[in-house]
């Protein structure tokens, strides 16, 4: 039985700020940012949006009827969730008006989750063959104002129904992985910011990609010229260069221009996004399939899924006959195109807007954001979310 995408859609907030005016008020070279990083824009959460939000905005524009009849798991990866005990997911089952029986969990391993969930969803419907399960990947990344980690920050979801006779991608079953000790990057509870190595961090995601490549290979007999592309977590895009520069002699001259070609388009999304953690790979997924059309059936996708702490993995899909009919190609880019640029004060201003921590109620005012599910206010310690009929839920 083929078991793997049947759709995937993204969605960011409605704000973003230019690297290149990031950089000046910052006194960078702008080029250390839009080259040396590889950013142009980075996407801004107001204080409407969180990481519930995201994730149910993105799975509003993918799902229909028949995926709600079906759906019976909900797996909700994030880093940035809201509550140190309710899933997240079961905000979105209620926005989305899910049917009850239904599973819902949030899973964490920094930017791995998503993963973590989409290959619990293969073998839930590889027991289920009827089930469709919801995956979300939804993250607000934040190292802080005038930090290391700052040209890095950016916030979105992807949403992705993985169902059998997947009508996008198939995932393949064999992939590798593996665990290390590792403070490369964190969150202690009490800390509204990432802490991050940022060095060894780019060390370790590289350290993780040779080994888990080199582990890959031996137990597939795979090698670089199966892959007509390779997608890889991108927490800035740079990072994916200096991951297949690592193995991209491994091949003929043909394989590397081709991987490098298609390296190109997986970071189109991303690049004007900033990291998403968790959703960073699919976005960069998302990116390649919408950007490259010369892509075909039968194509073999690599997918490099790098959470800090450390867990990484390597798979694969193949993608499906006509997948370009499921893609939403000219959605994506209309919600990027109308997203609004804030300066680098107005930007400042919005990121150190936080909710009250004390108990206290807000009333958030959620006229400026366009977005059709979002974060009203908070009271008796409870967050009040609106659908897009600004009914309370
Ligand atoms: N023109 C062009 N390029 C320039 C330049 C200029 N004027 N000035 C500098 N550069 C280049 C540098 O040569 C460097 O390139 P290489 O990495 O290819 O050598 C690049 O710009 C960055 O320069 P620095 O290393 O000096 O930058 P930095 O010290 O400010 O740190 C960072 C960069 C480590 C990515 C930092 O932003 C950070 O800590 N980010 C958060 C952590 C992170 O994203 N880690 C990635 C791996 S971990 C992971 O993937 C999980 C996750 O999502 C967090």
């Amino acid at each position: 039985m083929k078991i793997g995408i049947d759709k995937i859609g993204f969605y960011v907030p409605h704000l973003y700020v230019d690297m290149n005016k990031l950089a000046k008020a910052r006194n960078v070279d702008p080029e250390k940012y839009t080259i040396g990083i590889g950013q142009e824009k980075m996407a801004i959460a107001p204080i409407t949006q969180d990481s519930v939000t995201l994730a149910a905005n993105a799975a509003l524009d993918i799902l229909d009827d028949a995926d709600k009849e079906n759906i019976d798991f909900v797996i909700f990866g994030t880093e940035t969730g809201v509550d140190n005990s309710k899933a997240a997911g079961i905000y979105v089952h209620h926005l989305l008006g899910l049917k009850p029986n239904v599973r819902t969990i949030e899973v964490k391993q920094a930017c791995y989750g998503a993963t973590a969930g989409i290959q619990m969803a293969k073998g839930h419907v590889a027991l289920n063959p009827d089930s469709k399960v919801l995956v979300l990947a939804s993250d607000i990344a934040r190292y802080g104002l005038r930090t290391g980690g700052e040209a890095t920050q950016g916030a979105g979801a992807v949403a992705l129904v993985i169902s059998r006779d997947p009508r996008i991608m198939e995932l393949e079953d064999k992939s590798a992985f593996m665990t290390g000790e590792v403070m490369d990057f964190w969150r202690p509870v009490y800390s509204e910011y990432a802490l991050v190595n940022g060095k060894l961090s780019n060390e370790k995601y590289l350290s993780f990609f040779e080994e888990i490549w080199q582990t890959f290979k031996t137990s597939t007999g795979l090698s670089i010229k199966d892959f007509t592309a390779i997608c890889y977590h991108l927490p800035y895009t740079k990072m994916g260069l200096k991951a297949l520069r690592t193995i991209y002699d491994e091949g003929t001259e043909a394989d590397k221009e081709r991987l490098l070609e298609n390296l190109e388009y997986s970071k189109m999304y991303n690049k004007n996004v900033g990291n998403i953690y968790t959703g960073s790979l699919y976005l960069s997924l998302i990116s390649l399939l919408e950007h490259q059309k010369d892509l075909e059936e039968g194509a073999r996708i690599g997918l490099f899924s790098y959470g800090s702490g450390a867990v990484g993995e390597f798979f694969t899909g193949i993608l499906q006959p006509n997948y370009q009919a499921h893609l939403n190609q000219k959605q994506h880019e209309e919600m990027l195109a109308s997203r609004i640029e804030v300066t680098v004060a107005e930007y400042e201003k919005i990121f150190e807007m936080i909710l009250p921590k004390d108990g206290s109620t807000v009333q958030l005012d959620t006229e400026a954001d366009p977005a059709k599910i979002k974060l009203a206010g908070v009271s008796e310690h409870i967050r009040q979310y609106i659908n897009n009929n600004r009914h309370k839920e």
